[in-house]
């Protein structure tokens, strides 16, 4: 989608249909004629992602008008902006528009609203369709969408939310392919074509690296399938570092996740093709870094793997010898993605990361704690935390903090290895976090688990069904405000 900026008057704007602002409460003056009747019978009321589509409005040379509510005076955030212009170019193009205009004024034409337009409309206009052959009933995309604001600053506002609305995007595409065309090596593939064309610098650990190297615990995972494991590292160095910090974004890529020999239920299994969608949003994070050009050098580290039983397949007993040397006793091997992360955060260590976040569809159990609402956050560094928290408060991408006793910790002892990799039921995004804590060490260390936040089984008003990319805008965020 092309995405403009007009310093115009939003009156004299040519476009199919101009996105109007109205608030709760209030009645606009330039509409108070022509939809006297629409106000007085309370049809509009300006409440958040209310809509209402009329023609032909005197005064404006737009064909239509979409009258979108805001909510009360003063309550509208940039989170709420973006999921405002999502709704509307959702709703137009379910209308079979090709163009739109979006007028920011008054309080609203700021650079923050302007940027968190522009992603959300970008957002809100992808949909998860690319193998449908049969297209007719299927909404076509808007092809331009223009938005209307006054100030400084706004054009590279405008990029911005361009530039992160499309790596969501590009995380969206990856995320959403089937599990028999997004292997391991295809996801390797893509990250390739994201270096390639955003001048990252991309290096690939095949099996046989990996087997040197002694990570041991991610590829006990990749045991049982045909298809071979990757470890994607891809790197951002700035022209000038202000900052001597290496931050590290480490993404959960299990192509598919059958549970292996500890083989989950048939009952909705299909939907373990996401469980890679963290690895995919730090893809599509270091495509938006790529372009934005932070000070501070950034390592993506996606550990691939298909998580397959089979007579090849690690066996609930085994115990494997992990990057770090400690070793882990596999009692659960659908517990798999604490294993091949574990290999990564030790890897990201060597590489010298100073900052490390990792993120992981991990637990079922984060799922029954938060919701599908927000994800849960773990760490071993108030600082860091703090800075990850902010960072997804303005994303719009919910997080809760969660906790890391050393209670949990006495779940995973082992008699025979170092650690073990499950519990018992209870608290079992917990012990999940605590299995990683151990790798992460004393350097600061985030986890989120997103298992349920990445993926929408119904659309939002906003946002199709399927991937969400999230933590892609609290990845970008992070690294943006890096001090
Ligand atoms: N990929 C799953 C977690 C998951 C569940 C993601 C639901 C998205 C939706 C993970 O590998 C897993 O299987 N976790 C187990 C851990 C258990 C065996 C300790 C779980 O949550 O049941
Ligand atoms: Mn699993
Ligand atoms: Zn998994």
């Amino acid at each position: 989608m092309e995405v403009k900026l007009a310093l115009t008057s939003a009156t004299a704007l040519d476009t199919e249909a101009l996105i109007l602002l109205e608030t709760e409460g209030s009645v606009r003056p330039d509409l108070q004629k022509a939809l006297a009747s629409s106000y007085a019978s309370g049809e509009i009321k300006g409440k958040f992602l209310e809509f209402t589509l009329v023609h032909g409005v005197p005064g404006f040379k737009a064909t239509r008008i979409l009258v979108s509510g805001t909510g009360q005076p003063g309550k509208l955030t940039e989170a709420g902006m973006a999921k405002l212009a999502g709704a509307a170019i959702r709703f137009l193009k379910g209308k079979g528009l090709r163009n739109a205009a979006m007028a920011l004024e008054g309080d609203f034409s700021t650079a923050g609203f302007v940027e968190a337009a522009a992603r959300g409309a970008v957002t809100g206009n992808w949909e998860p369709d690319y193998l449908r052959t049969v297209r007719e009933d299927l909404p076509r995309p808007i092809e331009k969408i223009t938005i209307v604001a006054s100030g400084t600053g706004l054009e590279s506002a405008l990029e911005r939310g361009q530039i992160v609305g499309e790596a969501a995007n590009v995380a969206r595409d990856i995320a959403v392919e089937p599990p028999n065309l997004l292997t391991p090596l295809a996801l390797a593939d893509r990250a390739r074509a994201v270096a390639a064309a955003n001048g990252l610098t991309i290096d690939v650990l095949d099996r046989d690296r990996m087997q040197q190297l002694g990570m041991g615990a991610l590829l006990g995972v990749a045991m049982g399938s045909a298809q071979p494991p990757a470890l994607i590292v891809l790197s951002y160095k700035p022209a000038t570092a202000t900052s001597g910090s290496h931050l590290a974004l480490i993404g959960k890529g299990v192509t598919f996740d059958t549970g292996g020999i500890s083989i989950k239920p048939a009952d909705g299994m299909e939907k373990m093709k996401y469980d890679m969608a963290a690895g995919a949003a730090a893809i599509g994070a270091m495509q938006a870094i790529a372009r934005l050009k932070p000070s501070v050098a950034v390592t993506a580290l996606i550990p691939a793997v298909e998580n397959m039983p089979g007579s090849r397949a690690q066996r609930p007993g085994d115990i494997v010898t992990s990057l770090s040397g400690k070793t882990v006793e596999v009692l659960n091997t659908d517990a798999e993605g604490r294993l091949i992360l574990c290999d990564a955060i030790t890897y990201a260590k060597q590489l010298g990361c100073t900052h490390l976040v990792d993120a992981a569809t991990l637990t079922g159990a984060i799922a029954v704690a938060l919701g599908q609402v927000r994800a849960g956050v773990f760490s071993n560094d108030e600082e860091l935390a703090a800075k990850w928290l902010a960072a997804s408060e303005t994303a719009g991408e919910p997080m809760w903090r969660m906790p890391l006793d050393e209670e949990y910790r006495e779940q995973l002892k082992s008699v025979y290895a170092d650690i073990q990799n499950i519990g018992t039921r209870w608290g079992g995004a917990c012990t999940a976090a605590m299995f990683l804590k151990e790798f992460a060490g004393d350097t600061p260390w985030v986890h989120v688990d997103v298992a349920g936040t990445a993926w929408l089984d119904e659309a939002k008003a906003w946002l199709a069904k399927g991937p969400t990319a999230v933590p892609l805008g609290s990845f970008v965020n992070l690294v943006m405000t890096w001090k």
